[in-house]
Formats: structure tokens, C-alpha cells, sequence
């Protein structure tokens, strides 16, 4: 995927984005769960960029502090357009970040809000501009409606000049290919020519699209046709959710490629960086697969089921409408409906979690059941160990977590409280109903019942009684 030569990178990404009508910068908006501009580093990485700078403007703090937590400090740097007087200028004020830069160097220019750039296309277009005696490329597209993008004027076959839409004639605007906004260019030629422009033209800024002019004096820079979908940039938010649907069903697309099967791709939502899902591992409809999760071979993951942060291992069954979150799921684990892993939740291998059950720091160990309604907080829970309908573990007292331990083997009868700090011993028993707050020595029972009493014939006593003094029982509803 990567070009012969590696490129260095530009991002311009200073623009406000007022037609996203947000507090927040337009490139931080999400696409498919990554934000906008990170898509495009992604990108340019995957290409082979050695070095990427982003031109920031509007918000440049928030956008740094993004890029920094994602792609690590400094990693992506920044060069600072304060104020925003058009792509050239925006070019111009990221020249002294690379002034050590030689003159050679193939300079990548993007822009922070076209996220479905594919790498392969960068690396395209940096092998054109490594070939074209003019030393530059563009990416040129055919939208499929009338847009209001620079044309591409030709003569004789030779790309002589783009010309902005709001300057073009009738004539001109009739020009099937426009400027999709991607370009690559020799750095030398780029000192020398950005010196060059002026803001003469209906929207007073400098234009980077008259670079092509002086290429042309230089043979005529290479345009690389490429596909609308792919170029298109997001202006506003129904652009956002256009692209954000076009991300959506290329992750899912590569996904059923390599081997996964989708019940419904149009409705189950896999954002970017969720990592590998195994081969035969089948997604119902309405599964949404957030942050890094990543699923094993063979698990089916049904209907409604949000994974966020968590990790599935083989062969896993979770049952509708569950939802996981930081958490680790082991082979074979029999999940749902309705379970509820909050983080830190780990299972190991064929360990039963059913219905109405919540988990945060809890570990249950191999073969481990809590089939129905429990919560268990800051818990371990032994291998086998069984817990009962409706058990509880009372972990916080109001200032602090305290943890419960169940050791391998345990029973913990329904409707039991288990007062933490405590431990349930190996192969003990807790009965029904208890509330443990002793530790239970191993293979002992535990029973705080009150003794059951049967009073013989009160029940036909006190209904008697009753109608004595209410008179006889009304029929009616
Ligand atoms: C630009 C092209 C046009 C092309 C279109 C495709 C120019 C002069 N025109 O027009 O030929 O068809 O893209 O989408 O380049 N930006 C800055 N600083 C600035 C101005 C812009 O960082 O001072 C950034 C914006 O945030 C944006 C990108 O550059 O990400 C493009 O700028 P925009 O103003 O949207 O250019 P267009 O008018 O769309
Ligand atoms: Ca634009």
C-alpha cells in the first residue's frame, strides 16, 4: 500500500465548520466511532507518511490534544493558522515547520474533513507526483450532482489551470472534472510558487489551487480520477451521517470478506478501530461493536448486543440485548439475554451469565453460573462455584469498595446477601436467603433463616374474621 517514496503529509484543518452549528471542531467529529481527522492520519500513515502536519486554526488546543491522545504527544504536529485567508495561505503558514525539509521531498496535501480517503489513493498520488516532470498530482472527481468545486481547464489535452467556482464562467462551470482537493507537489516547487499567489480573485484569499497554473509551465500537473464517494468532503452534519453510512459499510464490507457474517449489515454498527473479528463469527441485526472490542471465530453475538472496550473470545454465545463494557469474555461463555458487564468484568472459559445479572470488577472462573438476577461487585468467583437467583454482593458501605470472595466449588443459594468484605470458602453452601457477613469455612453451611414456624388453620381463622367485620366478601372486581 505504501508509495515508493515516503511522503510527508499536510493536513489543513483550520477552517470553523459553521455549518455543523457546534461548540465543537468540525475534524473532531465522529465518523464511525474515530474522529474525522483521524481518519485521514490513519491514512496517511497506512501510505507511509514520515511525518504529518496538521494546519490548525479554529479550536487548535482541542484538536492538538485529540491527536495527541490518540496518535501519542507530538506524534502529529502542528503548524498554527490564525487567521484563515484560503488553502494557500493555510500551506504558507505550515512552511516553517519544514523548512529543514529538502527541496526533493513529495509534500501530501489533505484536507482534516474527508475521511473516506482511501491510503492506497495517497500512496497513488505520491507515485504520480514522483513521475510527473512537472512534480506535481491532483485528484480530480465527476460528482454526481452539481457542485460548487474548482474545474479542471484543459488545452489540447494539458491541465493548465483550476478555476474556482465562484470565478468561473457559465462555460467553465460546465467542466465535468472539478478539483477534489488532494494534491501532491515537489516542496521546492511549493516554496517557490505559494511566494507567487494573490488573493486577486472573487473570494479575496490565496488560492492552493493556482499552484496548477505554474505547473503547467512545467509540463502540466498529473490529475488522478477518482471516485465521488470517496473525495467527498463533510460540511454538515447530514454530509456526516452520509459519510459516517459509507464508512459503516466499507468496515463491514471487509469484515464479511474476511469471514464474519452479518444478519443485516445496514443495521450493525462497528466503529473503526474495533480489531479482528474471527472467522464464522456471525453479528445479528442491531449489534453495535464500539472502541477496541475484538471477537474470536465462531461466537454469535445476537440481536442488539453493545460491546464496548471488550474483548470476545471463540466460540462465545451471547443472547440478545446484552451489553459489555472493559471487559473479557472467555471461550465458550454462554451470555444473556440482558446481561450487564460493566468494566473490569472478567470470565473465563464456559462461564454461564444470564439474565438480569450485572458484573463490574468481578472474576468468574472456569465454569462459573450466575444464571439469573445478581449483582456481582468487586467479586472473585471460583471455578464451578454456582450463584444463586437474586444474590447480591453488598460491596460498598456508603466510603468504600470491599470484595467478596467465592471460592471454587461454592453454592450460593438464591436470594443471598453477601456482605463484603467476606469470603465463601471451597465447596461450601450458603443457604437460601442468608446474609453472609461472617466468612464461611470451606465444605461448612451457611444459614442466617429465622426457624420456619406452621401455624395449623390461621389462614381459614383470619379470612373468617376479617368478614366478620367487613361483611361478606363483595364479587365484583
Ligand atoms: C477547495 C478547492 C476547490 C475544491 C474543493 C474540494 C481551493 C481554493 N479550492 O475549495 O478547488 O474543488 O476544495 O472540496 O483550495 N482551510 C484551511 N485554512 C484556510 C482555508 C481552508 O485550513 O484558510 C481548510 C478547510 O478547513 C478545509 C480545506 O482547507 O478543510 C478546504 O477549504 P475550503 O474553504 O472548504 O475550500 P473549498 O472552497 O471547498
Ligand atoms: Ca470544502
Amino acid at each position: 500500500m505504501s508509495s515508493s517514496e515516503s511522503p510527508l503529509v499536510l493536513i489543513m484543518a483550520a477552517g470553523l465548520g459553521t455549518r455543523m452549528k457546534s461548540d465543537r471542531a468540525k475534524v473532531l467529529h465522529d465518523v464511525a466511532g474515530r474522529p474525522m481527522i483521524g481518519w485521514v492520519v490513519t491514512a496517511a500513515r497506512e501510505a507511509g507518511a514520515d511525518r504529518i502536519v496538521a494546519i490548525l486554526g479554529h479550536q487548535h488546543e482541542q484538536v492538538k490534544a485529540a491527536l495527541d491522545a490518540r496518535f501519542g504527544a507530538g506524534v502529529v504536529e502542528v503548524a498554527l493558522q490564525q487567521e484563515q485567508k484560503g488553502t494557500g495561505h493555510a500551506v504558507l503558514c505550515a512552511l516553517p515547520s519544514i523548512d529543514r525539509e529538502p527541496d526533493d521531498r513529495i509534500v501530501v496535501i489533505l484536507t482534516g474533513d474527508a475521511p473516506l480517503l482511501r491510503a492506497e489513493r495517497i500512496a497513488q498520488l505520491t507515485d504520480a507526483c514522483a513521475q510527473s516532470p512537472a512534480g506535481m498530482a491532483l485528484l480530480s472527481t465527476r460528482p454526481d450532482r452539481e457542485m460548487p468545486y474548482g474545474r479542471l481547464v484543459r488545452e489540447g489535452g494539458k491541465l493548465v489551470r483550476i478555476v474556482e467556482y465562484p470565478d468561473a464562467t457559465p462555460d467553465e462551470r460546465k467542466i465535468p472534472d472539478t478539483n477534489a482537493g488532494f494534491y501532491a507537489v515537489r516542496l521546492g516547487h511549493l516554496r517557490k510558487d505559494l511566494g507567487t499567489l494573490t488573493a486577486n480573485n472573487a473570494k479575496g484569499e490565496l488560492y492552493l489551487t493556482d499552484l496548477v497554473a505554474r505547473a503547467a509551465e512545467r509540463g502540466g500537473a498529473h490529475a488522478i480520477d477518482t471516485p465521488f464517494d470517496e473525495t467527498s468532503g463533510i460540511n454538515d452534519r447530514v454530509d456526516l451521517a452520509t459519510v459516517d453510512r459509507a464508512a459503516r459499510r466499507r468496515i463491514n464490507e471487509a469484515l464479511m470478506r474476511s469471514g464474519v457474517t452479518f444478519a443485516d449489515p445496514d443495521h450493525t454498527y462497528v466503529d473503526a478501530d474495533v480489531g479482528a473479528i474471527g472467522r464464522d463469527t456471525w453479528l445479528g441485526p442491531g449489534v453495535v461493536l464500539r472502541g477496541k472490542t475484538t471477537i474470536g471465530e465462531r461466537a454469535r453475538i445476537d440481536v442488539g448486543c453493545v460491546l464496548v472496550d471488550t474483548q470476545v473470545a471463540d466460540d462465545v454465545y451471547m443472547k440478545p440485548y446484552s451489553m459489555f463494557t472493559e471487559s473479557v469474555i472467555g471461550p465458550r461463555g454462554q451470555i444473556g439475554p440482558f446481561s450487564h458487564g460493566r468494566p473490569g468484568t472478567r470470565l473465563d472459559e464456559d462461564v454461564h451469565m444470564g439474565n438480569f445479572v450485572e458484573t463490574k470488577k468481578a472474576h468468574l472462573m472456569a465454569g462459573a453460573k450466575a444464571n439469573h438476577l445478581a449483582y456481582l461487585g468487586d467479586a472473585s468467583v471460583g471455578s464451578k462455584a454456582n450463584v444463586g437467583a437474586g444474590t447480591i454482593t453488598c460491596n460498598y458501605d456508603g466510603f468504600a469498595k470491599h470484595t467478596t470472595v467465592i471460592e471454587a466449588g461454592a453454592f450460593i443459594g438464591s436470594d443471598t446477601q453477601l456482605v463484603a468484605p467476606v469470603t465463601v470458602g471451597r465447596d461450601a453452601y450458603v443457604a437460601a436467603g442468608t446474609t453472609v457477613t461472617r466468612d464461611v469455612p470451606r465444605s461448612a453451611l451457611a444459614l442466617t433463616r429465622v426457624k420456619q414456624v406452621n401455624v395449623e388453620g390461621w389462614a381459614d381463622r383470619y379470612r373468617e374474621a376479617q368478614q366478620k367485620r367487613k361483611g361478606p366478601k363483595s364479587t365484583g372486581g
